[in-house]
């Protein structure tokens, strides 16, 4: 217990950084809360019109999320590493979602999503990141490539034989979309914006 936790704990930690609200303000773009949308992450980030602004909140949300795996897998005991990583996956996305610092009103985690999953089974990215691209380029709606190909992983997963890890991406998914209620609403009501339009 003291091992889960702890990992729990780091990954939260490290999720709940939110490089998108830095480095929009580093830029000097203002808040990015008050920007589009109003999220945190990169495809928010990209309606400052600022693309470095978009790539570097990207790779940082989703290094978060692949150094809570690594560091998980690197010091824990050997025998329960795999575990742990598992819990610092979760513990990423949930700090990314939910950071105290922001008063527990983060972003929408696919970003560190992606990131988990690279460290944890590298494959399965190339098959959600394809469908991610693939919805994007047709709808042109990030939230709504996010959705399906998040919806889509836990499948991808268990044809690729990687059942121990299905339980956290089956939990992730169910995040990850609560985290998009907004999205749905909107994709819904046909009031969406698309990638790289300004408005929310
Ligand atoms: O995963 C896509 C999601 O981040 C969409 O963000 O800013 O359009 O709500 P946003």
């Amino acid at each position: 217990a003291p091992w889960v936790l702890a990992a729990l704990a780091v990954g939260y930690l490290l999720g709940s950084i939110p490089f998108g609200l830095i480095f929009t303000r580093m830029a000097g773009l203002g808040d990015i809360r008050d920007i589009g949308s109003g999220n945190i992450g990169a495809t928010n980030a990209l309606r400052t019109g600022n693309k470095w602004v978009a790539g570097a909140t990207f790779l940082c949300d989703a290094g978060k999320g692949a150094a809570a795996v690594l560091l998980a897998r690197q010091f824990a005991p050997e025998a329960i590493a795999p575990a742990l990583s598992l819990f610092a996956g979760a513990g990423a996305v949930v700090g990314h979602l939910f950071p105290i610092w922001l008063k527990f009103k983060g972003g929408k985690g696919f970003s560190t999503f992606i990131g988990i999953n690279l460290a944890l089974y590298w494959p399965v990215v190339l098959l959600f990141g394809a469908t991610w691209l693939l919805i994007a380029v047709i709808f042109r709606y990030s939230s709504l490539a996010t959705l399906v190909a998040v919806a889509l992983t836990p499948a991808y997963l268990f044809l690729l034989g990687q059942n121990s890890i299905l339980p956290l991406s089956i939990f992730l998914a169910i995040l990850i979309f609560v985290a998009h209620r907004g999205n749905i609403g909107r994709l819904l009501s046909g009031t969406e914006s698309r990638i790289g339009s300004k408005k929310s």
